[in-house]
């Protein structure tokens, strides 16, 4: 146990799926896994260990934003021994061939800052995703023919952003989406030496400012569980 994971010794797999919300995480741990445990509600961040083609997977909650997810990652590989952690979650689109419903596999993760910031200081250390998670993510959309983007995203500390000039900034430099949590999943994999990647769905768009109708959220949100369960063990 550690002090946001209440769970036992063994019971987090080596691999963990890691959705923003922890209903999510119930809802695919329920649909994709077999055998499932609940092992962590703590402060209602749930975490359910099954398995998928035999495989041990861990699903768990990361909350929203840098900070909370800094807190499960960092307990999750230095208590737990995890090694292959794959967020799913949504990002704000930020190009026009960019579209609603799309995936994106975040290659890098640029950001304002991080909870790793007092490390860096002054260096702008490049987190980025790990190639064989990469390079099998994208397989894995391909091949369910879904339409998928690999390059950078921008890690924002903020949902409601005050800073447009940032963001205009990114969509110039070329950056597909924004979200709120792979830049410090990056950077504490770097550090650790484990494996990460972030696979994202387009779930609103910056420039055309269309969002995707709720009824359309649970199979994207599938989607990408299917994607980072080929990634991991492919
Ligand atoms: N997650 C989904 N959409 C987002 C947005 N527009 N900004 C930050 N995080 C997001």
């Amino acid at each position: 146990m550690t002090i946001h994971i209440g769970a036992k010794p063994g019971e987090i797999a080596e691999t963990v799926l890691l959705p923003g919300d922890p209903y999510r995480a119930k809802w695919a741990a329920e649909t994709f896994l077999k055998d499932i445990k609940l092992v962590n509600e703590v402060r209602g961040m749930l975490g359910f260990t099954g398995t998928w083609n035999g495989h041990p997977v861990t699903i768990h909650g990361s909350g929203m934003g840098m900070p909370s997810l800094s807190i499960y990652v960092n307990e999750l590989i230095r208590d737990f021994g995890a090694k292959t952690l794959i967020r799913i979650g949504s990002c704000g689109g930020m190009q026009t061939k960019v579209n609603i419903r799309d995936v994106i596999l975040a290659m890098t993760a640029s950001s304002l800052s991080t909870p790793s910031r007092g490390i860096f200081k002054e260096l702008n250390f490049a987190p980025c995703a790990d190639w064989s998670l990469l390079r099998a993510a994208a397989e894995a959309a391909e091949t369910k023919g879904i339409s998928c983007h690999v390059g950078g995203i921008y890690s924002s500390d903020v949902f409601y952003d005050e800073r447009p000039d940032l963001n205009e900034q990114m969509i110039r430099h070329g950056i597909l989406g924004v979200e709120m949590e792979a830049a410090e999943l990056y950077n504490l994999a770097a550090r650790y030496g484990v494996r990460a990647l972030a696979v994202l769905t387009v779930s609103d768009h910056l420039i055309t400012h269309e969002a995707l109708p709720s009824a359309d959220r649970e199979r994207s949100f599938g989607d990408m569980v299917e994607i980072a369960l080929h990634a991991a063990f492919s």
